[in-house]
């Protein structure tokens, strides 16, 4: 059977081989330690269940609007408005199938053959594949480990060329945790704008920041350059709510309009009962937020506590997000070269599942995802010390 040259041009994902070890271990009764999971560990918000099962029970079962619930447009328009100061009315919004939806509608509503996308490495693996999807070539921009992964402005423009369409910036990061500065977000959006390219800020992570230190969102310089900013954001991570798929997009009519059309002829709108459900979770969000915050930053520190004490295994402070971006290419030694080696090498001997860096270009590293007890994070560290002593 032929598939397409698209499909043919893909990478097949590095994660995959590690996974599917990690699935072959379990299936075997082995205790893996799961380190690579990009989801939150806590349940979703009680209200947010009950409202949905209320909306189900009343028979909200049938298609809305295209571009989604206009009471949940109007709740996240307000929501970006009072938390970060965006400057959208509820018709600049789009709800779909995740963040995920939203920027592939972005990247086929936008780019195409001959256009250049600009994008910090490392990177989540999505980007680099979406914008391929379209037609369009990757950039890259070099984030280092050595400035914690925080790019600057001037390596962002420094890469824009007149066949630039857009910048994508993705902060806090997947895989880093790297959380821009508000000077560097500024001076990239102003050269955005004066270039006529979008910015398309992805913050899926936005409340998950550390050490109480205020997240620069793209928001309020939407505000200034509205044609210039598009804000991806989603109920995903922030509430939990990975399986709900419940995403959005905020930025420009035009943008909106163009988006709109794919969504109409790719997914329509997402399901009618979660939109009900996520509407409640702007009752009763903060307390619940803070204290998923709280406990993520506890288990930032006694992550990164423990892997300071394993020789060869460097790893920059995460500032928000839930993962840790380790370089562990010191210990690429007796034929483990290579992050998805290493990878391998992990969950073979210390049975932790961890996902290679090479997933988001960056092979000298692994990442860890947090998302999981402060137990099994312990336990993972043990192992890892052991494995590497
Ligand atoms: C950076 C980033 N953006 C977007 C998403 C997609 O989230 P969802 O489609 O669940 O809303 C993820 C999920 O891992 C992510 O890490």
């Amino acid at each position: 059977m032929r598939v397409s040259q698209r499909v043919s041009r893909l990478a097949e994902s590095a994660t995959l081989a590690v996974a599917s070890r990690a699935a072959e271990l379990r299936a075997q009764g082995v205790d893996v330690v799961d380190w690579s999971a990009g989801e939150p560990d806590f349940s979703s918000p009680p209200g947010v269940v009950a409202a949905a099962i209320e909306a189900l029970g009343q028979g909200r079962t049938r298609y809305t609007k295209n571009t989604g619930l206009p009471e949940l447009r109007s709740a996240i328009s307000s929501d970006l408005g009072e938390r970060l100061g965006g400057p959208w009315t509820a018709d600049q919004v789009v709800v779909t199938v995740g963040a995920k939806a939203a920027l592939f509608e972005l990247a086929l509503a936008l780019f195409g053959a001959g256009d250049e996308v600009v994008l910090p490495n490392p990177y989540w693996v999505t980007f680099p594949a979406q914008i391929q999807l379209a037609d369009a070539e990757v950039v890259e921009v070099a984030a280092r480990p050595e400035h914690g992964f925080r790019v600057s402005a001037e390596a962002v423009c420094d890469r824009i060329s007149p066949r630039t369409r857009a910048v994508l910036l993705n902060s806090p990061s997947n895989p880093t945790g790297a959380v821009i500065a508000a000077k560097d977000l500024r001076a990239i959006v102003e050269e955005c704008a004066s270039r006529g390219i979008y910015l398309i800020a992805d913050e899926t992570y936005e409340r998950f920041v550390y050490d109480g230190e205020p997240f620069p969102s793209a928001a309020p310089l939407a505000a200034e350059f509205p044609e210039t900013v598009i804000l991806v954001g989603s109920f995903s991570k922030t509430h939990a709510m990975t399986g709900w798929r419940l995403g959005y997009l905020a930025g420009p009519q035009a943008v909106v309009k163009a988006v709109a059309k794919i969504q109409s002829h790719a997914t329509s709108n997402a399901t009618t009962f979660a939109m009900w459900g996520a509407l409640a979770v702007f009752d009763d969000a903060e307390a619940r937020v803070a204290e998923m915050l709280r406990e993520y930053q506890a288990r930032r520190d006694l992550l990164l506590a423990g892997l300071a004490g394993i020789p060869g295994v460097e790893c920059p402070t995460p500032g928000g997000a839930f993962y840790a971006f380790p370089k562990v290419s010191a210990r690429y030694e007796n034929g483990r070269q290579g992050s998805a080696a290493f990878a391998e090498f992990l969950l073979d001997s210390a049975q932790v599942a961890v996902v290679p860096g090479a997933a988001f270009g960056a092979d000298e590293h692994i990442r860890i995802s947090f998302a999981c007890s402060s137990e099994r994070l312990r336990d993972g560290i043990d192992r890892l010390s052991k494995a590497l002593a």
